[in-house]
């Protein structure tokens, strides 16, 4: 082994760090094979290919068929859009919270740039795939811009969800076809330190564990935690299934930080029952525990641990024993013969260091175990003491079976703000485990499969809570729902809900706390480019034709459309501040300060070009068509490289 300080001059290992680097990049690419571990090529080839790539050498892997559609499906690239719905948000203009409507496929893709590293923690809860779910069937061929105006979002989505019973041939691949790319592209989103929690009941939790290996690498999953859904029941035929599933896995599991619980109340309430009565720790609770414990086995490892202590009254003090150290002094020891001769917790000098630190006591009894130094009972009992401070501040590894989040918890939490849903996550749930990865300010919160919002609810409360400032990003397909209590309720889609129930939710935790939080969420919607089809494939379009496309822009988008769009292409966070301004009679609008500046209204001039140049924006966008002319369009583009060479301009 080269030491430490010597300089190791033997050339690295190439091709271990190659396999690493891959690994790390591909990590659904590792497998084994009969020499260890490898690449697949295979699948790597898949990587990297717009078509699916043929290819059935045996190896260990989850396979299933539709996976390399699958592949192709994560990686096929968008035409979609997100447009704004202003009229359904809260707070528009200076919310951070976002709740998005469509199929999150599309909207992960979206996502990509704006939001590659940025989230902190993301909680799912997929469809579970009991027989009776519904499970969205992506087309994973490129589709014609054609089809996408023509399909309203609401039928083409309830067109592709569709029933998956267990009878069906392709069950589980079709479900695992459906979840491979989603989780795929929500790596990429994931920071680097990141937690991914999933939950997940019997049915297809095997499956999901491997296909999670398969998307983060196994040696980044961190847990699967069991959940008590419920307790009591008597169906079936072997077991009552009371218990779901939790998959938590870290982006970098080195990178993650440790998971930390707060102790239980019932707990500090037993057995901190001390209060230090002088000293620098006056006050403090803590918990005494005896410096000798019967249980250690003083033949092993403890052969030092068997000494005199002195007690307050010059009495010495040594746990039960049958031989006792010659000397009768403090400290002198002597080391035990059999099982029988008790043996205290520490070494005589950690005794010392900890006694100095005033970390033991002595506490006078009358059932005592210790004997003195002539083997008579003593009427010390020497105890540690454990501070309560010292146990909170360094925090309770959380259990990985949780039992304090039942499902009925959800019933009466809905049913206080009247939203009549069934099949909602307790809030409890997911605050616990956006507390227990260390969320904090400014850390964004992501559920791809929303549902009725329990993860939305949970944040503002434990904002609320705890006055951190977490954001959330909720992403939730229109599904509709007729035959339900909710659709009598009103609520057509399950969108509706969703939003509503954060708006209700808000409103009852304002009134409640009065905490100083972000109540509000900016709606966007999932729809078909903002652009032309020509905007795209100007080659399928004759000189003649492009005429008619003056401007590129379909004619139902509004510029709040163009922003939205401009602020994903440019990677922009959706959740920056917007403001509208008026220069020089036109509107526009300043997203993040000077972050970027966007302008789609007409008749943009060299006038236009000095007014907006004086605050030195970073970013400007303006509409192709939106230039007085020709001639003003390039005069503006000179005009800001002079007086403000930072600023990048872009047209759409
Ligand atoms: C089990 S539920 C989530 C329930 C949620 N945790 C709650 O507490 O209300 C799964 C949700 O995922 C939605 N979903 C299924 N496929 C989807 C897709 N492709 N895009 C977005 N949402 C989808 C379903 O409509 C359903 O509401």
């Amino acid at each position: 082994m080269v030491s430490k300080d010597k300089l190791d001059l033997s050339s690295p290992d190439l091709v271990n760090e190659n396999f690493e680097k891959l690994a790390a990049l591909f990590p659904n690419c590792v497998t084994e094979s009969a020499e260890g571990k490898a690449i697949d090529f295979d699948l790597l080839k898949q990587e990297l290919s717009h078509a699916v790539v043929e290819g059935n050498k045996e190896r260990y892997r989850l396979e299933w068929p539709g996976k390399r559609e699958a592949i192709v499906t994560a990686n096929l690239p968008t035409t979609k859009t997100l447009r704004p719905v202003r009229e359904d948000s809260v707070d528009f203009d200076n919310t951070e919270n976002l709740y998005i409507e469509g199929d999150n496929l599309e909207v992960l893709k979206l996502l990509q740039e704006s939001y590659l590293g940025k989230i902190k923690m993301i909680y799912i809860d997929p469809p579970y795939n009991t027989g009776r779910d519904f499970v969205y069937k992506d087309n994973f061929k490129i589709e014609s811009d054609k089809e996408l105006i023509d399909s309203g979002q609401v039928d083409e989505y309830n067109q592709r969800l569709v029933a998956n019973p267990d009878t069906a041939g392709r069950y589980h691949s079709d479900w695992l076809t459906m979840m491979f790319p989603r989780l795929k592209l929500a790596r990429n989103l994931l920071r680097k330190d990141g937690v991914l929690f999933i939950s997940i009941g019997q049915d297809e939790v095997s499956n999901l564990v491997q296909l999670v290996d398969n998307v983060f690498g196994e040696v980044n999953r961190i847990s699967v935690v069991g959940r008590l859904a419920k307790s009591g029941g008597n169906k079936g035929k072997f077991f009552s299934p009371n218990i779901e599933y939790v998959i938590a896995v870290a982006r970098n599991y080195d990178d993650a930080s440790g998971f930390r619980d707060e102790m239980d109340p019932e707990l500090i309430k037993k057995v901190y029952t001390k209060t230090q009565k002088d000293g620098d720790r006056k006050g403090e609770k803590y918990r005494a525990m005896g410096l000798y414990q019967s249980s250690l086995d003083p033949m092993r490892g403890c052969v030092n641990q068997r000494y005199f202590v002195e007690a307050p009254d010059g009495t010495l003090v040594i746990p039960p024993g049958n031989i006792f150290p010659s000397e009768k002094k403090d400290g002198s020891k002597i080391a035990p013969q059999t099982q029988k001769d008790g043996v205290w917790r520490w070494t005589y000098p950690k005794y010392l260091e900890e006694k100095e630190k005033g970390n033991v006591e002595f506490a006078e009894t009358n059932k005592g175990v210790l004997v003195d130094s002539d083997g008579n009972p003593s009427k010390w009992n020497v105890n540690t003491k454990i501070w309560l401070k010292d146990r909170q501040d360094a925090g309770q590894l959380p259990n990985d079976l949780i039992t304090k989040y039942e499902n009925r918890h959800s019933a009466k939490e809905l049913k206080a703000i009247d939203i009549p849903f069934e099949f909602a996550k307790p809030t409890g749930l997911i605050s616990y485990l956006a507390k227990i990865c260390n969320s904090e300010s400014g850390d964004i919160i992501l559920d791809f499969f929303s549902g009725s919002a329990t993860t939305a609810h949970s944040i503002l409360n434990l904002n609320s809570e705890d006055g951190e400032k977490r954001k959330f990003i909720m992403v939730q397909i229109p599904e509709i729902l007729e035959g339900s209590e909710a659709y009598n309720a009103g609520f057509k889609e399950i969108c509706t809900l969703g939003k509503e129930r954060i708006r209700r939710a808000a409103k009852k935790i304002k009134e409640e706390t009065n905490a100083d939080i972000d109540y509000g969420f900016r709606v966007y919607r999932l729809d078909s480019s903002n652009m032309q089809d020509v905007y795209y494939k100007p080659q399928d379009y004759d000189q003649g034709n492009l005429d008619l496309f003056a401007d590129n822009v379909k004619s139902d988008r509004t510029a709040d459309d163009l922003l939205a769009q401009v602020m994903l292409d440019w990677g922009l966070p959706l959740s920056l501040k917007i403001e509208q301004v008026e220069v020089s009679g036109k509107k526009v609008f300043k997203v993040a300060e000077n972050s970027l500046y966007a302008c789609f209204d007409s008749g943009i001039d060299e006038d236009f070009a000095k007014a907006i140049a004086k605050d030195e924006p970073l970013r400007i966008v303006f509409k192709d068509s939106g230039f007085k002319n020709d001639t003003a369009k390039t005069n503006v583009k000179q005009l800001l490289k002079q007086l403000s060479p930072e600023t990048e301009m872009k047209v759409i």
